[in-house]
Parts: structure tokens; C-alpha cells; sequence
């Protein structure tokens, strides 16, 4: 087992999901970007590094019904389920480290909340970008939120790579165009808070 599995590993294992600096009761704005992104329910969409978060229930409810969630952590990925219930079978669930997972299907949206910041060595991120542009339709769109600029520097105890629009455009290359991008702030469940920006990205025709 990889040291980051591990580490994540340990953290769905010791905390509830409430205990995270990371919760979110609702995930409302990756919600209104991905309704924006495809607003079409057979949409093939896909959460990377969706931990134990509450974004495949919303968008089940929403009656998205092609959804994937993949994370390093089964213990996440179980948590997840578990939650969710009978429901939770209709989603595919993928226990994979990003960087080094083989897609094989095409998503319509890729969707990233806090999971490409902890890529702070160059290789990863342009492993991760390999990933992503081999699992993206043609016509497909990427929403990754991260901390911002003005954001913490650490985030489960593990560095971070801050970013803004910019730096996310240059890190995924002139193949995808941003089409918006928006600021977070972002309340933790002791009520601190953190600074995220959200930056959506079609992938250019041709
Ligand atoms: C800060 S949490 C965010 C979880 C979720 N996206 C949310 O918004 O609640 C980061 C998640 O990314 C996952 N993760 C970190 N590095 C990863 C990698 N290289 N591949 C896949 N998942 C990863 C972790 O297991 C963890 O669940």
C-alpha cells in the first residue's frame, strides 16, 4: 500500500464525516457547475477523489444517473456507500490512485474537489493530466476546486499546491478553454475559514 493510502486510509478509518476539515452538508456549488458543465441526467460523470463526500448523493437526487466516484481510500469509498444505500449500486465505485488509474469509459464531466492540491510534484500532476485527458469526452468539461492562492497551505496535514485559474490553465494545457471560474469560501465544521477557487474547462473541438 502506497504511503498516501495509507494516510487516507487512516483518516475515514479514525473520523467521522463530519469531522473532516473538508465536510460539506450540501455541495452546492460543484452542483450548480456541473448542471451548468452538462445539464443532460445520462451525463457520464466522475468525482475524483470523491472521499466520503456528499456530491454522489446530491447528484442522485438531482437524478444525475451515470456517476462514478474514485478514490485511493476503500475505507471512504465504503463510507460513501454505506450512506447512501441502496442507491449506492447504481454508482461505480473505483478505489484507484488518480495518477497512476486506467480509464475505461469516457466521462462527459470530471469534477475535483480537493484532491489535485495535494499533487505538489510536477510529475503527478502531469500524470494526472494524462489521466484525465485519456478519460475526457471530446466535448467533455472539467471542474477542479482546490485552495486558493490566499487558502491554507496544508490541508489533512499534508502540503498543498495552491491555485487559481491561471495556474490550473497552464497546468492542463491549451487543449481545455475556461469557461468560469469562482471563489469559495469555504466554513469548516469548527467554523474556520478557507479560501477555494472553483475553475470549470471544456475540452477544446479537435
Ligand atoms: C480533502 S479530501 C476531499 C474529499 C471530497 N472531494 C470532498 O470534497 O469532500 C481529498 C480526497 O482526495 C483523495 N485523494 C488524495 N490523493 C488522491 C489520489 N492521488 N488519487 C485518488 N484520490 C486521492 C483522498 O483520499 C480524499 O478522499
Amino acid at each position: 500500500m502506497s504511503d498516501r493510502t495509507t494516510h487516507w486510509d487512516n483518516v475515514y478509518a479514525t473520523k467521522g464525516e463530519a469531522e473532516v476539515s473538508w465536510f460539506q452538508d450540501s455541495p452546492a456549488l460543484s452542483i450548480e457547475m456541473i448542471r451548468a458543465a452538462n445539464p443532460d441526467r445520462d451525463a457520464a460523470i466522475i468525482d475524483i477523489g470523491g472521499g466520503a463526500s456528499r456530491l454522489a448523493d446530491a447528484l442522485l437526487q438531482d437524478n444525475y444517473r451515470n456517476l462514478a466516484v474514485l478514490d485511493l481510500s476503500a475505507n471512504a469509498l465504503d463510507a460513501a456507500r454505506k450512506r447512501i444505500g441502496a442507491a449506492a449500486s447504481a454508482v461505480d465505485w473505483i478505489v484507484a490512485d488518480v495518477t497512476t488509474w486506467r480509464p475505461v469509459k469516457a466521462y462527459d464531466v470530471w469534477h475535483d474537489r480537493a484532491a489535485f492540491h495535494f499533487l505538489t510534484d510536477p510529475r503527478d500532476r502531469a500524470a494526472y493530466v494524462e489521466r484525465l485527458r485519456s478519460a475526457i469526452a471530446a466535448d467533455g468539461q472539467v471542474i477542479i476546486a482546490t485552495f486558493a492562492p490566499d487558502g491554507p497551505q496544508t490541508c489533512s496535514g499534508l502540503p498543498v499546491q495552491r491555485h487559481d485559474s491561471t495556474s490550473l490553465s497552464r497546468e492542463l494545457g491549451p487543449e481545455f478553454e475556461l469557461v468560469e471560474t469562482r471563489g469559495d469560501t469555504h466554513r469548516t465544521p469548527w467554523h474556520s475559514t478557507q479560501a477555494f477557487q472553483f475553475s470549470r474547462f471544456r475540452r477544446r473541438a479537435g
